[in-house]
């Protein structure tokens, strides 16, 4: 018998087949903490277990009191790594959204994760973010009072192959998050429910 595989609408729930880390890497004010949520929401709406690991809350807590020099960097991403590994190997599902500028920091994390990790690229340009200036910082930053600022001050290295990349500038927040979610769906790593 023939059976017709329907593809899940846009929008359609779904459910983690088990752990991953899902790690948004970008600029500040790219919109990785506004669609890392998103992603999360999905997620928690279709019965996943998931958490998000925010670099900015991250930094008031496990990483607090390091700066912002390379070494102080990579001990963060590290650190975050290090829990991501943690909740996924445990079945959750590790939405991390941090700077993380340094591609060898980001690739140690993919290297523990096990085969089940995802890099999305949020892409924004400098002048972009500096026109949204959600934080008020570039206006400091590229005033020059704020030192190591990442993209202006400090370096972005843009991931070279990530399973995602999305430009911000031209994209909703809705397709977003669908960029993502579908790509989770072709890595297997979730299902629309309803799926076999
Ligand atoms: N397509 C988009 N996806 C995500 N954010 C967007 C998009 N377009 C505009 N924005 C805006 O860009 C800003 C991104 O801020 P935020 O998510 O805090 O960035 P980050 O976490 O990368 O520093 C928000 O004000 C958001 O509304
Ligand atoms: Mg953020």
């Amino acid at each position: 018998m023939t059976t017709i595989k329907m593809r899940a609408p846009a929008g359609a729930m779904l459910r983690a087949t088990g752990g991953s880390i899902v790690w948004f890497t970008g600029l500040s004010g790219a919109g990785k903490t506004t669609i890392a949520r998103s992603v999360v929401e999905r997620l928690r709406d279709g019965g996943s277990r998931v958490e998000l690991l925010d670099g900015d809350e991250v930094r008031e807590h496990l990483s607090k009191g390091l700066g912002f020099s390379r070494e102080d960097r990579d001990t963060n991403i590290a650190r975050i790594g290090y829990v991501a590994r943690l909740l996924a190997r445990n079945g959750v599902v590790a939405v991390v959204a941090a700077i993380s500028p340094y591609q060898d920091a980001r690739d140690a994390v993919r290297r523990g994760a096990g085969g089940r990790f995802v890099e999305v690229f949020v892409r924004a340009s400098v002048a972009a973010c500096a026109r949204r200036d959600v934080k008020g910082l570039y206006a400091k930053a590229l005033a020059g009072e704020i030192a190591q600022f990442t993209g202006v001050s400090d370096p972005y290295e843009p991931p070279p192959a990530a399973e995602v990349v999305i430009d911000t500038e031209t994209t909703s927040l809705d397709d977003s998050v669908e960029a993502v979610t579908q790509r989770l769906r072709a890595l297997g790593f979730v299902l629309g429910v309803g799926d076999d």
